[in-house]
Order: C-alpha cells, then structure tokens, then sequence
C-alpha cells in the first residue's frame, strides 16, 4: 500500500455500513431418487461483468446474449449506468449497451453499491482509477467485510488515490489521476480479480501495461479485450503468465453470447455423479481450461463426465457434459490446481463427503476471504450433516462416507451463494434432508437454482 493509504478510515458520503435488508428464506432439500433429463445452466458470472463494463467501453452499441441476469451482475449494470452508460434489455433476453469511450465515464451521483459482487467492486475500482473523478463504492454486510487493498495497491501505484475504512474495506473512494501511468505489475495472490483491475485501469494509461501471474488465472477480460479489438498478449514465463496490454486503444462494439457458467453447472455435475439413478445432459457449458478444475478433479475421482460437441463461441471454449451416477473416491487435490476451480470448493466437498475414502484438498488460503470464510462453512456444515472434515489455514480433508451422508441437519449459509447451495446438493444425496438458514445468496449467481433442480427431478422447497 503506498503511503499506508487504505489504513485510514473513511466514510463514503451517503453512507452508512449496510445491514442486511432482505429477508431470511429457509431451504430443505429431501434425498432424491434420481435427477433426469436435459439442462442449461444460467450465464456466466466472470463473464456477464466484463461483457457489460467492455461493452460500456467501446465506442458505440454492443448487443449481449446469454448474460447473467443475478443480483451480483445487476448491480454492475447499474453502477455503470450511475456513470453515464445506457444499459437496456429486449424482451427476447438480450442486453445492449452503448458504450462511451475509453475514459468517457462520468463522476457517479450518488456511492455505488456493489451489493454482494466482489468481481464488480474490484473491476470497477480499476475502471475509475482510470478517471480523474471519485468514485465511492459500498456493498453488502459480507462484501464491507472483504480486503480491498489487493486491488487498491497496483492501483495507487498507478497514481489513483483510494481511500478505505479500516482493514481496507469498504466504503471506500476510488480517485483517478490525471493522467494513469502503466505499470508492471507481479499480482501478489493468484486473483482473476486483481489482474483485470491493472488491466481496465490500464486501459485509460498511455504505453503498455503488464500484469506478471505466477499462477495463470482465468483470462476472461483478456480474452475479451482482443475481441474488442485491443492490442493484448498472453505469454507464458516461469511456469506463470506474462499480460501485456496496449493503452488507449479505441474499442470496436462486438456482439458477444455468453456460455454457461461452469461454476453452476459444477452443482449439477457433482448432484448427478453422487445422486444414483442419474442422467443428465447440461448443454453450453464454458470450459475455459482455467475453470475447469472441478471437472479434472471429478474425473479423477472416478465421475461419469462425457464432454460433447466441444465448440468456440465469441473466443470462449464451450461443450455439453453428459453426467451420469458414479462411486467416487478420495484424492489428493493439488495446490497447483485451485486458481482453475477456486469457487468450486464447496461442491466439491460435498462429493468428497460422499465419497469412498479421504480427499485432501490443498492450496485454499484465498477461500477464507470469498463472499464467507469458505472453509469454516464448509468445516460447520458438514459437522452438522454427520461427514468428518478437518482444516487447516490453506487445506481441508474429508473423511467421505462412502455413499449417502447422514444429512439431517441444518447448515448456516453465512449469505454465501455456494455455501447454500452446495449444502442443498448434499441433502439430495444424504440419508435424511438437509436444511439451510437462509437461501437469498444463491439469487447473486444462480436465479431459479431450486426450481431448476426441480425440472430435473430433485426436491428443494423453501421452508415456511
Ligand atoms: C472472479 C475471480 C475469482 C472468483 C470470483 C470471480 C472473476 O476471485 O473467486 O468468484 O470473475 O474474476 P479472485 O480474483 O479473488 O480469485
């Protein structure tokens, strides 16, 4: 942190430390017989953001099909129209969004309230330390919990000034300098998150800017920005990745269809492999090589995956998965591959639970500051479901049972969207139901999760 910068506190104007305001919906999923049939999964998350905040850079009208329509991607459609974009839906579901220029943004009214998106805050503070106004950003009860010095950093090395309450959270203000300076940057933990943050700030700076990944994250915005029409390469080095990108360049309006996100479709696939008498066909699915780590990991563990048509659509890799009910077994999850699965974790343990033998699970550290501390959820639930785990600051192993769990409690989500869900998945495959305390996350990724499940054969009813 230059200058100690983000240790000062700060209070956004229009403000105050947001409480949770919506209402607590319990859930109960009972054990399934079997789920059938053929499925897409809503959009992708990662991608839905960065289609809307390039589209909002461009010069000129980008229409989107297949866009997240979730709590978390709504709230970055509206910020960017807080900043002077025209963002507008069609009834037949797409997006059009008239882009104003690379450093066209106007200074928002009013503070921008991220809700619970970490991936909108965190791209968006890189997209206003490309102008010289000040942006101030809030979020959830979990997001003012989340640490923004990550990102608040490179970008104050880029010459913003970013202000932050204690603990380098939000609220915070995020103030663009005159003009940016490109700067190479070695991104400190592997984040998706923080690359893209240099990388839109970059965008604004004169010259080239570099972001060094020891661990290669997903390169959606990198992706996205050639097809924009930017000047960007990718270059491996040490085992890592070198990003190089060209400032200030014009970006062209492109129509771009967004895959399915393979983050939900992990739900479907782990519920598929653990629940017997199962078949299901998830068409469209993304399969990013640096997302799909759930699927390597299931396969090794003995899953029925078969990957069909696989195709490119708008420069993202896609295919249909064909999942069928398969005994798994416990493995040993390498470090080296949680930057390509970080979100799936907590389905992933869930199949570990139901598993024959131990998983252990290494590499986690990131999980303690995701939307919850992941692996104290994670470790709670499945205490209260009957499965043995234990976990350490970056690991976890669990000890599976070897078929369906015992199931029969109730876990406490913590607002966390994959915490809710994937305890809801291991009720389906338990003995006896299992119930969470509140399910309004799984709106901030997954709109329709229990319906969803529901058209496939699987009971998960909200509890009144
Ligand atoms: C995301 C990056 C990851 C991931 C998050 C989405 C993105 O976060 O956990 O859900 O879209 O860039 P980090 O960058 O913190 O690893």
């Amino acid at each position: 942190m230059i200058g100690g910068l983000c240790q000062k506190t700060f209070a956004a104007p229009n403000s105050s430390l947001p409480e949770k305001a919506v209402p607590v919906t319990q859930f109960r999923a009972k054990p399934c017989a079997g789920l059938q049939g053929e499925t897409t999964v809503p959009g992708d998350k990662s991608i839905s953001h960065r289609a809307l905040i390039l589209a909002a850079l461009a010069v000129g009208r980008t229409n989107i099909t297949g866009i997240l329509a979730s709590d978390d991607v709504t709230h970055t459609s509206a910020a960017l129209a807080a900043m002077g974009v025209s963002i507008g839906q069609k009834p037949d579901g797409m997006w059009h969004v008239d882009g104003v220029g690379i450093g066209g943004m106007r200074e928002p009214d009013q503070v921008l309230d991220m809700g619970n998106s970490g991936t909108g805050a965190r791209l968006l503070m890189g997209l206003a330390a490309g102008h010289t106004f000040t942006t101030n950003f809030t979020g959830d009860a979990s997001l003012v919990q989340r640490p923004m010095s990550r990102v608040a950093t490179p970008l104050e090395i880029m010459g913003a000034t970013v202000l932050c309450r204690s603990g380098d959270r939000m609220p915070l203000s995020v103030t663009g300098p005159q003009a940016p300076i490109p700067i190479a940057y070695d991104v400190p933990v592997p984040s998706a998150q923080v690359k893209s943050a240099v990388l839109l700030a970059g965008l604004c700076a004169p010259g080239e800017t570099e972001v060094f990944e020891a661990q290669a994250t997903r390169d959606h915005t990198e992706r996205m920005l050639a097809r924009f029409g930017a000047e960007i390469t990718a270059v491996p080095e040490n085992g890592g990745v070198r990003i190089t990108l060209v400032g200030q360049p014009e970006l062209i309006p492109t129509d771009i269809t967004v895959p399915g996100d393979p983050s939900s479709a992990g739900f479907l696939m782990v519920a598929a492999t653990v629940i017997p008498n199962s078949n299901v066909r998830i068409s469209g699915v993304g399969m990013n090589p640096l997302r799909i780590g759930l699927l390597d990991t299931l396969m090794e563990m003995g899953a029925d995956i078969r990957i069909e048509n696989p195709r490119d659509e708008g420069g993202e890799p896609v295919a249909d998965l064909v999942v069928k009910s398969a005994n798994l077994h416990g493995i040993s999850v390498p470090a080296a591959r949680a930057p390509s699965m970080i979100d799936e974790y907590p389905i992933l343990a869930m199949a570990a639970a139901c598993a024959t033998g131990t998983t252990t699970m290494a590499g986690l550290a990131e999980l303690r500051v995701k939307e919850s501390d992941r692996l104290a959820a994670i470790g709670d639930g499945l205490a209260a479901c009957g499965v043995q785990s234990t976990s350490a600051q970056d690991s976890l192993t669990i000890h599976g049972a070897g078929g369906p769990p015992p199931g029969d409690g109730t876990v406490h989500s913590h607002f966390d969207h994959r915490i809710a869900m994937g305890f809801l998945v291991l009720g389906l495959a338990a003995k006896a139901p299992v119930e969470i305390d509140d399910g309004e996350a799984i709106a901030t990724s997954y709109p329709g999760f229990a319906e969803h499940f529901g058209s496939l054969g699987a009971d998960i009813q909200e509890v009144s």
